[in-house]
């Protein structure tokens, strides 16, 4: 099986459950035009995000790595009406570009973008009792995964669903001696999680429009 024919399932499976809508595909044009990384969730995934975030009936979500919103936008509308997602954001440059996506998107009114590194605003937010969040998504600087799975169990409560990106990464996980720290952080991630008590985990191998990667789901238990 080919990469090309990922590629061409990834359009049929996008085609038929996340067809493109003006909101979204203008975030991706934006975020481009404005020079942000093409590392978005996929459609597809988008798709899987919003199910998965309705399956916890989520009224709470926590974000790490909005980039132009994109994966926001598909979070906030699986929202109930008085929902909201908190987002963080390194970058003022993303985040700036992710809010404008999030206006034309009307969902703005729903997301708080927390600007600065989340090794900063996590531990803030715990020190606020912000949470318990009902769904996590994990997305950021791969080196930091480590971190923020301890931090996101703080934040957590039982039947929270943690979901991190990029945990395969083209197979390279199985690279124990990668000079590569998203690598090493994807590594030392996944051997964390499962060897986690609080959570039932596993993960997802996933091909498509962004080649060969996986997610990771952990439900706290
Ligand atoms: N979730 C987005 C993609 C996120 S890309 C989507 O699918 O649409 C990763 C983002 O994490 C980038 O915007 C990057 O600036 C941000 N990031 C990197 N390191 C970070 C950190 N330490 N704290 C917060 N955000 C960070
Ligand atoms: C890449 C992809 C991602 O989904 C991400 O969050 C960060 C980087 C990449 O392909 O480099
Ligand atoms: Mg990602």
């Amino acid at each position: 099986m080919s990469n090309e024919t990922w590629t061409q399932v990834d359009e049929y499976i996008a085609e038929r459950f996340a067809p493109e809508d003006p909101a979204l595909t203008a975030a991706l044009a934006d975020s481009e035009a404005a020079g942000l990384p093409p590392i978005s969730v996929s459609a597809a995934q988008g798709s899987l995000l919003n199910l998965l975030a309705q399956a916890t009936g989520a009224r709470t979500i926590l974000e790490i790595g909005t980039l132009g919103g994109y994966s926001t936008i598909w979070l906030a509308r699986a929202l109930s009406a008085d929902g909201k997602v908190v987002t963080l954001e390194a970058s003022p440059k993303h985040a700036a570009v992710a809010q404008r996506n999030l206006e034309r998107a009307g969902v703005a009114d729903k997301v708080e973008i927390q600007v600065g590194p989340a090794q900063e605003t996590l531990p803030r937010l715990i020190a606020e009792q912000a949470g318990p969040f009902d769904f996590i998504f994990i997305d950021a600087d791969k080196e930091s995964y480590p971190a923020y799975l301890a931090w996101t169990l703080e934040l957590a409560r039982p039947g929270t669903l943690i979901v991190a990106d990029n945990v395969i990464r083209n197979g390279r996980i199985l690279n124990e001696t990668s000079d590569d720290v998203n690598v090493q952080g994807a590594r030392r991630f996944n051997d964390l999680l499962a060897a986690e008590p609080r959570v039932t985990a596993t993960l997802l191998q996933i091909v498509g429009s962004k080649g060969y990667d996986g997610l990771a789901l952990a439900l706290v238990k």
